[in-house]
């Protein structure tokens, strides 16, 4: 049987390129070899943002996102997390398998309650590995793609799936987290993470003047005044994505910058050629979807179907070894 892939995003809109080199290049290339899964996070959303009145809208421009980017909903189950009642129920069970210290260690948790405090934070939070141990092993996942920062969720999700086994019988897998190529993409402004609450983003759907717009904002080496100041491309943001759009030209742009020879002008020129290249067949597809949104949502209905049945089938697995019922 081929191994199978679960991967997860929160629906948070439009995706950017840093969600696109951390996860979904990584989804797209994976699909050939795999049979895989992909989730809509809309119950973990609401961990961090209880306004659910944009969850619909985000959704459909997120799974935009994925279909144009090549996620190809035929051969691979796009659905909603909360869709699939299953979720909730192995949660559940899920919960009386992992103790409360345990959670607490979690370092995801920790950067949370850096970010609130404790008193805002939400029994949800605490839970969310839980509800991701949930997602990744109703459908039995053997693989997570996922970025560095989830890699100690997959390792809960583990220690579930073991002490699940062990309990009652044989039914899961330990799944193995599988970490993207590219490490992930620095924001516009340069700090370390792109994001869209930082708002320093190149979104997916973002016109070649808006590429070229967003990159003549953005912060270069600091020492690097005008053209002919040599220049240090291991401090500057934007070489760091040429890195990733344009490997071909790196030598040279490297060269020149050093030198002094490469404007921060003429080399933002080129960094917006690449994007936009990289990006243009994606916006052409998702420009089709755009105006056909009625049959975006027809295609997670049909995923929906899909996955349910496996999510209903391991629930069966589940209730029997347990003897409930
Ligand atoms: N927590 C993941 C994130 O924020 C999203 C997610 C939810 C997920 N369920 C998942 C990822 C299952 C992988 C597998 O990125």
């Amino acid at each position: 049987m081929a191994k199978r892939i679960l991967s997860g995003m929160r629906p948070t809109g439009r995706l950017h390129i840093g969600h696109y080199v951390g996860a979904l290049e990584n989804w797209v290339s994976m699909q050939k070899e795999y049979e895989n899964y992909h989730l809509v996070a809309d119950y973990h959303v609401l961990t961090t943002n209880p306004d659910s009145s944009k969850i619909y809208e985000n959704t459909i421009d997120m799974v935009i996102d994925w279909i144009a980017a090549g996620i190809d909903p035929q051969k691979s189950p796009v659905f909603r997390q909360s869709q699939i009642k299953e979720h909730t129920e192995l949660f559940l069970l899920f919960s009386m398998l992992i103790t409360t210290a345990r959670l607490e260690r979690n370092p995801t948790l920790k950067d949370q309650v850096r970010d609130l405090n404790i008193e805002s934070l939400m029994f949800g939070y605490l839970g969310y590995p839980v509800l991701q141990a949930a997602d990744i092993l109703l459908y039995k996942g053997n693989v997570v793609p996922v970025g560095e920062d989830q890699v100690p969720h997959v390792e809960i999700t583990r220690e579930i799936a073991r002490r699940f086994n062990q309990q009652y019988g044989e039914v899961f897998p330990e799944p193995e987290p599988k970490l993207t190529k590219f490490a992930r993409l620095v924001g516009l402004d340069g700090d370390a993470k792109m994001s869209k609450s930082l708002g320093n983003t190149i979104l997916l759907s973002d016109t070649k003047d808006e590429i070229q717009q967003k990159l003549r904002k953005a912060v270069t080496d600091p020492q690097k005044m005008r053209k002919g100041d040599p220049g240090r491309p291991e401090v500057c943001l934007v070489f760091s994505y040429h890195k990733k759009f344009n490997p071909e030209e790196v030598p040279e742009i490297e060269t020149n910058c050093r030198s002094g020879a490469l404007g921060c002008v003429d080399c933002k020129q080129k960094c917006t050629m690449s994007i936009n290249k990289y990006l243009e067949p994606i916006r052409e597809k998702r420009l089709y979807y755009e105006s056909r949104k009625d049959e975006v949502l027809a295609i997670i209905i049909d995923g929906e179907s899909r996955a349910r049945a496996t999510a209903q089938e391991t629930m069966r697995q589940v209730r029997e070894v347990m003897k409930l019922g």
